[in-house]
């Protein structure tokens, strides 16, 4: 004879709810720390001196060493919670791929960019994290020789793009989803939301430029 070990319905359903607000919750951090993360590498922009300065008191304060390792094991949390609903065998990538082009519909299409990006993220935001933080001190200096030198602006490239949609989408995903924006204001909220993308996709690519123009 056969038991049913299965969990009820109902606990599953309130498993399902919970894990759906720490994912919401551990991507907002996410998005709020991202924000800050590319203000605080941009003060480069402001003079080689102030992102040192700004470094040395987020060290100093023991927000890089702590402050660091915690962001990993946020993104970690929020991956493991995500992947739950990214098709990850060909055959349900398929019928995802099918079903977006059958329903023409722009919030599908954003959904799968977001997954898409989120792989890319993984792999190299997890590279990123490692490198700068077993290299502490952070110095515009040591910054600017990895751009300049070590292949990194190709690298930064590819993830700043991946990582500001990403947030873009997840930022506008997350005020639909848990109905802080309505139907009548989905438009200009995903107006907002293009141009946060585009602003922070702009800083960066000025950020990397005043780095390759830093003398090391
Ligand atoms: C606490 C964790 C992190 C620290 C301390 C940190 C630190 C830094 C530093 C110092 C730079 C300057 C370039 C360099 O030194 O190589 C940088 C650049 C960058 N980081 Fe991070 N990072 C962190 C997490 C992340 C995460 C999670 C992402 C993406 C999801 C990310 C994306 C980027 C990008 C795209 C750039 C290039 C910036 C630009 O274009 O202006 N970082 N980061």
């Amino acid at each position: 004879m056969q038991t049913d070990i299965s969990m009820p319905a109902s606990i599953q359903g309130n498993t399902s709810a919970y894990m759906d607000w720490l994912q919401m919750l551990s991507g907002a951090a996410l998005i709020v720390f991202m924000w800050c993360h590319m203000l605080l590498v941009a003060s480069v922009n402001l003079g080689a001196g102030v992102f040192d300065a700004l470094a040395a008191f987020l060290e100093y304060t023991y927000m890089a060493q702590i402050g660091g390792p915690l962001i990993g094991v946020v993104f970690l949390v929020h991956f493991v919670l995500a992947i739950r609903k990214i098709p990850v065998t060909s055959t349900q990538q398929k019928g995802m791929w099918n079903q977006a082009r059958m329903l023409r519909h722009k919030d599908t299409w954003l959904w799968i960019v977001q997954a898409v990006s989120a792989m890319v993220i993984l792999i190299m935001a997890g590279v990123h994290l490692w490198t700068v933080l077993t290299d502490l001190p952070i110095t515009s200096v040591k910054s600017a020789t990895r751009i300049q030198e070590g292949g990194w602006m190709w690298f930064y490239l590819i993830l700043l793009p991946m990582a500001e949609l990403h947030v873009g989408i997840g930022f506008y995903r997350i005020g639909v989803k848990w109905g802080f924006v309505g139907r009548s204001g989905r438009k200009n909220f995903q107006k907002l939301e293009y141009a946060i993308t585009g602003g922070f996709i702009l800083i960066g690519l000025i950020t990397l430029l005043t780095f390759a123009g830093i003398s090391i």
